[in-house]
């Protein structure tokens, strides 16, 4: 598959940064040009000083660049009948999740989880979808328990046991069949979601049994379809030939006598992550999907995770040591594949700065390193960047999606702190891990027993 993941870019990273100020949620100090160092700023915060304060490895996001990726979005859709349903799984900090609320913007979550932290955040249940292809019984319990907008089931025997769950409650459960319309999109194979062999959705021609059995079953309201075709997609084309696809799904199910309301398209929305990548174009996206919607009556819902936070976050890392084993030059940073998985997980390149830049630093080929105990352990692979020493902090861009997210202790390693940042003032939204912490998940006397007589 055509990687756009592993591409070099053309421009090398501070220029990418110096060529877009704020595309990557930081841009270098102007003011600074003839102090010999030029401060890269998130907002009108310094992050070298931020790092010096919080320490590292620490995660930070700029609410205002959250809110100008939202008003982006909703300026593409204005005028439609839409709904934005912000994927948790991308970056699910209660500040973050807050921000959502604030503006309005709903939550497709994944897990009871997600659902808690959703609802604890303030975001309306009736703005709330829950997707994913393993919901547990109590999952399904708690999603009802809140009457959330749309339960999107991914099998018929999902969708058997929410119409038990919900006879239970004596509820009637909102569902949406969330359809695979088979269509490849350019993206790493693990974040195509849309093609045959894949484990999500039902296949199109599963749809209207599935709906039959919702319209026979007093304790299921079929309110509409969902697809989600991959993540990370530049280009209109896929999107528009899945709409296309469900759009014959849905007179179909019509024809059956079902009432649809609500056409769920995923999410999926690529964001530059090298200098020389332009943002997608939400307008001719949107200029080509909300005339299939609207013809059909239906209200449109996106649910965008990494375009609404991706580029308003960096995970900030300290150079511990500089080394050269003659084949190769390493910078060793205190941040590893446990805090940032991307690069060692999707081949994903994250651009890296430092967050002082000094005038006239020669450039040098490097691999920017962590300290886990792996070769696949690596930020950037042959990058050229300028020099740096040791105690130097760096900024690896582009991190505010699926970064902390998918953070682990491997190496019993505390997970990072997080914290946010408004104009000149920034606020630790949560605290990093003590060691205390991860040490006390251990039982460090186990007590044996025997199971239960059955
Ligand atoms: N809706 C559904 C049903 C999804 O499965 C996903 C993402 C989204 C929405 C949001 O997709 P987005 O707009 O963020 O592309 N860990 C990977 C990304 C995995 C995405 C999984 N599903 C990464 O780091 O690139």
């Amino acid at each position: 598959m055509a990687g756009s993941f592993a591409d070099k870019p053309r421009i090398s990273d501070v220029q990418g940064v110096l060529a877009h100020p704020d595309r990557f949620g930081v841009r270098y100090r102007d003011g600074d040009a003839d102090a010999g160092c030029r401060e890269l700023l998130l907002d009108a915060i310094p992050l070298g000083a931020l790092a010096d304060v919080v320490k590292t490895p620490t995660y930070v996001y700029g609410l205002a660049h959250v809110d100008r990726a939202i008003d982006d979005l909703a300026a593409a859709l204005r005028g439609a009948d839409a709904g934005i349903c912000y994927a948790v799984k991308a970056n699910d900090t209660h500040a973050v999740l807050r921000r959502m609320a604030d503006r309005g913007v709903g939550a497709d979550i994944v897990s009871g989880g997600e659902l808690a932290r959703a609802v604890r955040a303030g975001i309306a249940p009736d703005d709330i979808v829950f997707s994913g292809v393993g919901k547990r019984p109590d999952e399904i319990d708690a999603a009802l328990g809140h009457g959330i907008a749309s339960i999107n089931v991914e099998s018929g025997a999902e969708l058997a046991v929410v119409a038990a769950r919900a006879r239970a409650a004596g509820l009637r459960a909102r569902v949406s069949l969330r359809l695979n319309p088979e269509i490849s999109a350019d993206t790493h194979p693990y974040l195509a979601t849309g093609l045959a062999e894949a484990k999500f959705g039902v296949p199109l021609d599963a749809a209207a049994p599935l709906a039959k059995r919702c319209l026979e079953d007093p304790h299921l309201e079929l309110v509409g379809i969902a697809c989600h075709i991959g993540s990370q997609i530049f280009d209109a084309d896929p999107f528009v030939e899945s709409v296309r696809s469900l759009a014959r799904v849905v007179e179909e199910l019509r024809a059956l006598g079902a009432s649809l309301r609500r056409f769920d398209l995923g999410g999926g929305f690529a964001i530059p992550y090298t200098g020389d990548q332009a943002p997608m174009d939400l307008d001719a996206w949107a200029a080509a999907v909300r005339p299939v919607a609207a013809d059909l009556g239906l209200r449109l819902i996106v649910e965008p995770g990494r375009l609404l936070v991706g580029n308003a976050g960096v995970l900030l890392v300290r150079v511990l040591y500089c080394k050269d084993n003659g084949a190769r030059r390493f910078v060793v940073v205190d941040g590893a594949m446990n805090d940032l998985i991307r690069p060692s997980l999707y081949d994903a390149y994250h651009m890296i700065v430092p967050t002082r830049l000094r005038q006239g630093a020669k450039d040098v080929t490097v691999d920017v390193v962590g300290p886990v105990c792996e070769t696949g352990d690596f930020f950037a692979l042959e990058r050229s960047m300028p020099e740096v020493r040791p105690g130097d902090v760096l900024a690896v861009l582009s991190a505010g999606a699926y970064g902390a997210t998918m953070a682990s202790t491997y190496n019993t390693r505390p997970l990072s702190a997080e914290v946010v940042v408004e104009g000149e003032r920034f606020a630790v939204c949560r605290r990093r891990q003590t060691l205390e912490a991860l040490l006390a998940r251990d039982v460090v006397d186990p007590v044996f027993e025997a199971l239960p007589a059955t």
